[in-house]
């Protein structure tokens, strides 16, 4: 498509609005729902406009602009985000974490529920699209049999979103075989029935559902009477900028009971807005737990959580990030920011020159000074890990998650230790749940990478060096220097693209 300056009076329908209208418009949007289009998604945004200028015979874009605007404009903008929101979703999408909630979310929730006088548990797809998410939920309690074991609960389960379409198609119930493909045969045959070459969900589950409007961007958020229990917003964060995500972190902390369960997707960490959430591991599935009142209620309650909920600023950087990084580093607590920096880049230096005696006594006294700069504590698990003393870096790291339990380099020189041990079931599990905090670490991608090709899964051994390859492209690739101080960045891309070409020749 060609790209024309805008006439007088706006453009003709099969051009790509110019510059300065696209600003507009996209700001327009992003303000209203959080979605953001960057410059590549130009020509599909100026394609969706002009389909609804189309249809309400306008020609002018000051005219649309106007409309949108105008107070009236509720439906008209409805009608405009029905076509540039991205839908994509299926049943048991995310297999790890539905088996995290079959096999821990639930069970505990009912067991912690379990003598109040009406006990109900609340669950909410926020960003449900057409419903397969909400739906998955429902079909796990009736063949987890809850509906009969607990006939006092009541268990609610709420779909929203802001397409009205596909809100529309999850009342329907009805579904294409591919959104059904990770549906097992039995359950299929027991909860569907075929409506010519699709398939309709059984009005039991469907009844248990309820389906509404909301905008996520919009606040308030819903917070019933005591909270939601279970919330799950995958997949919708990843078209928002930061600080729109993070506003809607905070929207959903307050629509959680205490103790209430966050499911986000694999790219959507709380890298920096966890406040107030515990991590939470069962079998390689992850999710967020907010706290209980107190915090010791809440680890003594839950055993699977991975410490307490993070305190804000709590994670200074180590190592740049290239221009155009996913994520901002938060700044270094106060006291580093004069002495206590240039203590560090001294052992930094030290470090890089391969000086490791010299870099381990100066982050011994830079330690003894200010024993919570995080950046200190990580080094010297670099510097122990490089000499290979791993107990020592295993413990430094152990050290490091007891100051911020979501530190993703703590967790990625764990794996890393782990992987170097030949321990590689725990060195997967690490760093796994190293990209579940932050998916832009190389290095995990690079370790998961390997040890998936040692042990013959080419797929997912492929997938994680593309993910390197993919983000030292978009200029985001993050080397995490502390661990890594005999490979350069570039080192690191070139062995991936070797090991892809070795592993996949013809491509
Ligand atoms: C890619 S789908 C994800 C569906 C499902 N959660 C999943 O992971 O499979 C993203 C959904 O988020 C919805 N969405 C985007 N922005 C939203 C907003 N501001 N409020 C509510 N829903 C929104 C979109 O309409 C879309 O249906």
């Amino acid at each position: 498509m060609t790209t024309r300056p805008a006439s007088a009076n706006g453009l003709a329908p099969a051009d790509v609005l110019p510059l300065d209208q696209f600003i507009r418009f996209r700001d327009l949007i992003e303000d209203r729902c959080g979605l953001h289009f960057d410059e590549s998604q130009r020509a599909s945004l100026s394609a969706s406009l002009r389909a609804r200028m189309q249809q309400l015979g306008l020609d002018r874009l000051d005219d649309y602009y106007d409309r949108l605007q105008a107070r009236s404009a509720d439906d008209e903008f409805r009608k405009l985000i029905n076509l540039v929101t991205i839908t994509e979703t299926c049943f048991f999408r995310d297999q790890l974490q539905f088996r995290l909630l079959r096999r821990h979310i639930l069970p505990t929730l009912l067991a912690e529920r379990a003598g109040q006088p009406k006990p109900t548990l609340r669950i909410w797809s926020a960003g449900c699209s057409s419903g397969e998410e909400a739906y998955s939920v429902a079909l796990m309690l009736w063949d987890m049999g809850l509906y009969l074991t607990y006939p006092d609960w009541t268990f609610e389960i709420v779909g929203s979103d802001v397409n009205t379409e596909v809100l529309d198609a999850a009342r329907r119930g009805v579904y294409s075989a591919r959104a059904l493909r990770n549906v097992e045969g039995d359950w299929l045959r027991r909860y569907f029935r075929p409506d010519g070459l699709q398939f309709r969900l059984n009005d039991e589950v469907r009844g248990g559902v309820r389906f509404e409007y909301r905008n996520l961007t919009q606040a308030p958020l819903p917070r019933s009477s005591s909270g939601h229990d279970i919330v799950f917003c995958k997949n919708v964060a990843i078209y928002f900028r930061p600080e729109m995500t993070r506003r809607l972190v905070r929207g959903l902390h307050q629509s959680l009971a205490d103790g209430g369960y966050l499911l986000l997707g694999h790219s959507e960490s709380l890298w920096q807005m966890a406040e107030g959430f515990a991590l939470v591991e069962h079998e390689g599935g992850f999710c967020y737990r907010k706290a209980a009142s107190g915090a010791e209620a809440e680890r003594r309650r839950d055993p699977k959580a991975m410490g307490r909920p993070r305190s804000a600023g709590a994670r200074p950087k180590t190592s740049a990030r290239p221009a155009g990084a996913r994520h901002r580093a938060a700044p270094p607590p106060v006291e580093a920011h004069v002495a206590t920096a240039g203590q560090y880049e001294r052992c930094l230096r030290a470090f890089r020159a391969g000086e490791w005696t010299e870099a381990e006594t100066s982050l011994d006294s830079l330690i003894q000074s200010t024993p919570t700069f995080l950046p200190a504590h990580l080094l010297l698990g670099g510097v122990y890990a490089h000499r290979g003393r791993y107990e020592e870096a295993r413990e430094q790291a152990e050290r490091v998650l007891r100051l911020s339990d979501l530190e993703p380099r703590a967790h990625l020189l764990l794996g890393m230790i782990a992987a170097r041990r030949g321990r590689l079931d725990e060195a997967l599990q690490a760093l796994r749940r190293v990209l579940y905090l932050d998916d832009s670490l190389a290095l995990a991608h690079f370790w998961l990478g390997n040890l998936y090709r040692d042990r013959g899964d080419i797929e997912r051994a492929c997938h994680e060096y593309q993910n390197v390859i993919r983000d030292w492209d978009r200029h985001t690739l993050e080397l995490t220097e502390e661990f890594a101080s005999d490979l350069s960045a570039e080192q690191l891309v070139s062995f991936c693209r070797s090991s892809l070409q070795r592993l996949r020749p013809c491509g």
